[in-house]
């Protein structure tokens, strides 16, 4: 009656990860209309500080700015690393490394420009025609993410981003454009990538512009709500459309631990993880957990809702639940008493002395894979997709064209050796997609040298370079793992 799984199973989705913002570029062709994410700047002379703090407030003299086209700025995500123009030869590296699946996402700007209006942009529909009937053409599954931090601009200028609930319809619109016109050619759909990230940059996540804002805290949960409900519509739209896709939703997933077993600490950290947990109980399970009230009360947030929300979000929660993990941190109650705590940006957790760190302050712990994926499905009862994983580091290119990524490897054997672990643990997890299986621009600090691939991209910090695609030590060590389906890493 029981059997314990020592293996992958044989129809694991082995891949990587992209976004349309951060590698298509050709942000002026086919008639793209311009996104959030083509708004961020970079500037070798910027204090490095500076560089994610983009991320985390965008102003409005800095969209004006970017819409002149007299500005001398350079705009990186305009330009990602031409994956537009590139995309056959990117997409016969991936089936080269044998590729079961591809994470991608659609650029909504490419299909509806403005985001509001009524007919989409033919232009766009078909780029992604081609592109999904080249994935086909070597038998690698398009999982595709619907809004990963970039939606029109326009929608967040004219009406206030997220917080508007007529994003509802315009984002119910898209959703359904696209579920109908390649329902033929994906399977697996994500609504909104990292959709507790708007808790941690409202500007790209939900079109919110702070200025805007006395309570931003009402403003990011009010957009949080209208996603929701948009999320379930479009899950209705999917089934509807074909009643085979899957359609998941998609996390941050940083694991937090007490700092001590100081009881405060432990408390501290169950309120924290909810963080995360808060997305992902109303999207798998189709309701707000029960802890809601209070936390809304304690940052004044008063939700305006319709009275038909409730029955559909209840009536479509997401089939699988997906998730990016990256690190773990650790949570005290008191840092101020932790001496040389350092806090982390995005999870406002202190440093776990047990944990080494990458250049970028972000700390590795491939244990807390395995432990997050059986929180998850200890909670939900959903497969599980781990949608995201990688590890951002500044490659050299060596004579002979050669990137000896050792770095790579080994926290993603590390990574990967723990998902092998959850499985054997009885986790059902379906799939796993590096991130960045190209160097694309960063996400969060818009620089290119923020390297993740296993294909190294020819490019520097403000587009110098010549596009030209190189494979690393770690593409061909992933290209065995997949070969072997996990067996030898
Ligand atoms: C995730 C995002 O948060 O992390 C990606 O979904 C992003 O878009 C990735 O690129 C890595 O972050 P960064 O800032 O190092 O690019």
């Amino acid at each position: 009656m029981f059997q314990m799984k020592t293996k992958f199973p044989e129809d694991f989705l082995w891949g990587g990860a992209t976004a349309a913002n951060q590698l298509e570029g050709a942000s002026d062709v086919g008639g793209k209309g311009l996104s959030l994410a083509d708004v961020y700047t970079f500037d070798e002379k910027m204090p490095k500080e500076q560089w994610s703090d983009q991320w985390h407030l965008m102003t409005h003299k800095q969209i004006e700015e970017a819409q002149d086209p007299a500005s001398k700025k350079y705009y990186p995500k305009r330009h990602g690393i031409d994956f537009y123009h590139h995309y056959k030869e990117d997409i016969a590296l991936f089936a080269e490394m044998g590729f079961k699946a591809y994470r991608m996402s659609i650029a909504w700007t490419r299909i509806f420009p403005n985001g509001d209006e009524l007919v989409p942009n033919e232009e766009g529909l078909s780029f992604y025609d081609r592109v999904f009937d080249e994935l086909n053409k070597y038998g690698i599954e398009p999982v595709v993410s619907l809004s990963h931090y970039e939606m029109p601009l326009h929608l967040s200028t004219k009406y206030g981003g997220w917080v508007n609930r007529k994003l509802i319809d315009f984002f119910v619109r898209f959703a359904s454009t696209v579920f109908d016109r390649y329902k033929n050619k994906v399977k697996y759909w994500m609504t909104f990538n990292e959709i507790n990230c708007v808790t941690h940059h409202p500007y790209v996540s939900l079109g919110v512009i702070e200025e805007n804002h006395p309570n931003i805290e009402q403003a990011k949960f009010q957009g949080a709500h209208h996603q929701f409900v948009a999320s379930a519509l479009a899950t209705k739209a999917c089934k509807e459309s074909n009643p085979k896709a899957m359609v998941g939703c998609m996390v941050s997933y940083q694991l937090l631990v007490p700092y001590s077993c100081d009881p405060d600490d432990v408390q501290a950290t169950v309120d924290k993880q909810r963080t995360s947990l808060f997305f992902t109980d109303v999207q798998a399970r189709g309701y707000y957990p029960a802890y809601t009230a209070k936390m809304l009360a304690e940052k004044n947030v008063v939700l305006e809702t319709e009275p038909e929300d409730e029955q559909i979000m209840r009536d479509y929660p997401v089939d699988y639940v997906s998730f990016s993990y990256y690190m773990s941190s650790a949570v005290s109650a008191h840092p101020e008493r932790i001496e040389g705590a350092v806090g982390n940006l995005l999870t406002g957790g202190v440093k776990n002395p047990y944990l080494p760190t990458s250049d970028w302050g972000w700390q590795v712990d491939p244990k807390g894979l395995r432990t997050a994926l059986n929180q998850l499905y200890d909670l939900y009862q959903k497969p599980l997709f781990v949608a995201e994983n990688g590890y951002g580091a500044l490659d050299v290119l060596e004579e002979g064209d050669k990137i000896e990524d050792d770095y790579r490897i080994s926290y993603l054997k590390e990574h990967i050796k723990q998902v092998k672990e959850a499985i054997a643990d009885g986790v059902d997890v379906f799939g796993y997609t590096s991130w960045g299986c190209i160097d694309m621009i960063s996400a969060g600090t818009n620089q290119m040298s923020k390297r993740y691939g296993y294909i190294y991209v020819d490019q520097d910090d403000m587009g110098r370079g010549t596009k030209r695609r190189i494979k690393k030590k770690s593409f061909y060590w992933y290209k065995n793992v997949i070969a072997t389906n996990g067996e030898q890493l």
